[in-house]
Parts: structure tokens; sequence; C-alpha cells
């Protein structure tokens, strides 16, 4: 059985064909991160119209990659939410367009589960209950999988995901677009010990995240170092991050041994409350395996620090490989499986849910909604 996945909820266009449970013969990624740089952030009327532009030529090189025709594919999944209206409103109808063509089934996805199950595409025997940290730009959630394809929300950031945190901090060090990568890099030769910054937990005794004291933090502190790059330019255009900045310059070539320090600091105190928090949901909840996804699971230090964590507590570990972490469609096709071998049909009044939540009180509303 060959699935084809499309996903396209946020500034990324991507197309996978998926054999089976998990060979991935196709997954093709148009970023469209340059584009996005040039303000900053994510500009989502920019990112609609690329996918718009993109998805069929994507479909094209995925497809041959496949060495599969359109009438090789049994089956469509697509990310039908939480995301950007516009951009997931593109693949959605792309995708519906191409079930009814080919007389194929179709089942709508949730970007979330779509990161946990990347972890499955290359560990396909992961023990249940499995704890998931789900860590990106737009999302910081901790979810229980009970058992393949059940979810439950345990914990979920308050404010900010850490990955905008990680954007946010390196923009006000002047540092670029997206911050994450930079600051990883740069955080290989600083000291971690170097900038005091706090690890908030929150007073309810709750395992959620909040990163608005680290935000605060960042700017109190990189001020007082005089590394704070601050721009008085109102933003061109809406920026999902922030309306206090405009356009960014390229990177400094050289950042200096404080910005270093700086980085390694920051990026140090993220991950220790990702991992204290991950490692607290896993004993509470009895967890045998632990999964870390999304675009922040590409981070070095969490990779090294998740995986001493969970030896030390004799817990499996799945963290994809970094192309798998990011937004891609493999994951959406190897989640889409899950619901199409269990009969799940998307009809063709399948819409875009942006705010479609894994594993809340929401989410038998939204399924029987896909039937
Ligand atoms: O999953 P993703 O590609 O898109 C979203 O759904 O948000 O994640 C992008 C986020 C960005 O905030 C980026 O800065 C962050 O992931 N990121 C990283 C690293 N690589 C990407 N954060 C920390 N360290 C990295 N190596
Ligand atoms: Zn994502």
């Amino acid at each position: 059985m060959k699935i084809l996945g499309v996903e396209t909820s946020c500034d990324d266009t991507a197309i996978a064909v998926l054999e089976g449970r998990d060979r991935i013969l196709a997954n093709v990624v148009s970023s469209q991160t340059a584009l996005h740089r040039a303000y900053g952030g994510i500009v989502p009327e920019l990112a609609s119209r690329h996918h718009l532009e993109n998805i069929q030529p994507i479909l094209d090189e995925a497809l041959g990659m496949a060495g599969a025709r359109l009438t090789d594919i049994d089956g469509v999944a697509v990310t039908a939410g939480p995301g950007l209206i516009g951009s997931l409103l593109v693949g959605v109808s792309f995708a519906k367009a191409l079930a009814w063509a080919m007389g194929r089934p179709l089942v709508g996805v949730n970007h979330l589960e779509g990161h946990v199950r990347a972890a499955y595409i290359e560990a396909p025997d992961l023990p249940y209950p499995a704890l998931a940290l789900v860590v990106s730009g737009g999302h910081t959630s901790i979810y229980l999988s009970p058992e393949e394809g059940v979810y439950k929300l345990v914990a979920r950031t308050r404010d900010d995901a850490a990955g905008e945190a990680f954007d946010k901090a390196a923009r006000l060090l002047g540092l670029g677009y997206p911050g994450g990568p930079i600051i990883d890099r740069l955080a290989k030769d600083g000291d971690p010990a170097s900038v005091p910054f706090p690890r908030a937990r929150m007073s309810d005794g709750s395992l959620d995240f909040s990163f608005s004291g680290l935000k605060t933090a960042v700017l109190r502190q990189a001020r007082a170092a005089g590394l704070a790059i601050e721009r008085s330019a109102p933003s061109p255009a809406y920026d999902p991050h922030g309306p206090e900045r405009g356009p960014q310059e390229d990177a400094p070539a050289e950042p200096s041994q404080a910005v270093r320090d700086f980085a390694a600091s920051f990026q140090t105190a993220v991950v220790d409350v990702l991992v204290e928090r991950t490692m607290s949901a896993a004993q509470e909840q009895g967890a045998r395996a632990v999964v870390v996804s999304g675009g922040v699971a590409c981070n070095s230090l969490l990779r090294t620090a998740m995986r001493a964590a969970c030896d030390a507590r004799g817990l499996a570990l799945a963290i994809p490989a970094p192309k798998y972490c990011t937004d891609n469609a493999a994951m959406i096709a190897a989640a889409g499986r899950l619901h199409l071998e269990r009969g799940e049909r998307a009809t063709l009044d399948l819409s875009a849910q942006p705010g479609w939540k894994l594993g809340g009180p929401e989410a038998a509303r939204t399924t029987l909604r896909h039937k």
C-alpha cells in the first residue's frame, strides 16, 4: 500500500510517498525559509501563495523520486490542522482534488500527531505507553500515547513555544532567522554557565511550560551585556513572532565570545526545562518510551541530554533524524496510514482546522467530522 502525504500547515510545502509501514520512497520538502528570513518570521500570506505555486512541482518531484505514478497511490493523507488557515487550505484542497480524481480514500491528519508518528518511521517497535515531547516553532507540548494512535495532552506551553524562544533570542542578538540552528552552532563554543537564566516551573504544580520569564531575562541580560541589537523600524508585514522588528539583516560574520557564551547559557536553560519536564511526566504517567520530535528536536544538546536522561531511567528513546523532526510529509503519511487502515475516511467537505487540538476534549468531535 502506497500513501501520499501532503503537508502545508506552515511555511514548508512537503509531499512524501510511504510504502507499507515505514518505507519512505520520497520525502520532498520545499522550504520557504529564505523568503521569510527578510521579515524575521513567517508571513502567512506569502506562505500560502508559495504553497500554491510549489505544490504541483513538488508532487511531480515526489512521484519521480518514488518511481510511482499517481495511479499507484492507494490513499491520500493531508494535514488538516493545526496551522495557518491559508496554508492549510492549499494542501487540503489539493489533496481532496487528487483523491477525488483518482477515486482513492482521503484522511485528514493532525500535524502534531504527524510529529509524534515521525519517531515510529525509524523506531516502529517502540514500547507503549510512550510519552511524546513535540517541540517546534509553534508548539511545545507533552502527550501520552498509551497505545498506537491514542493521545492524551499532559502538558503544554502557557505562552511561547521553545522554538519561538530560540528565534526571538537569536533575533535580539542580531543572529538571523531561524534562530535555533544558529544558537545550536554558536553554543558549541560557549560557556553554558556564564549567564544565569531562570528555569520556570508552574506554581500550581502542573508540568506546563512557560518561556515568557526566560524571554524577559534574555532581553534584560542582553541589554546589560551590550549584546542587544534593537531596531526601531516598524515591521513591514505581519510577523507572528512579534511586531517590534523590521527586516533582518544577514547574521554577522564572526559573533563574539560573549555572544557564544550567551547562546550556550540560553540553550542550556531551555534544554534543562524540556528534559526535566519530560522526565517528570514520564515518571508520573508510567511511560516506557520517550519520543522527542518537532524542529527543536534537531538541537544537538537536547538530543544528547535526552539520551542521557532516558538511559539513566531505563526508558527507550526515539528522536527522529532531523529530516523527520522538522516539518515534512513523511510523518503525515505515516500517521495517515494508521487512520486509513482503521477505515477512517474524510469526505469532500473536509476543511482546514487551524485550531485542531491533539488529545484535547475536541478530538472526538473532530474525528467524527472526518468520517
Ligand atoms: O517543526 P518546525 O520545522 O516548524 C514548526 O512547526 O514550527 O520547527 C521550526 C523551529 C524553529 O523555531 C527553529 O528555530 C527550531 O525549530 N529549530 C531549532 C533547531 N533547528 C530548528 N531549535 C533549536 N536547535 C536547533 N538545532
Ligand atoms: Zn511542525
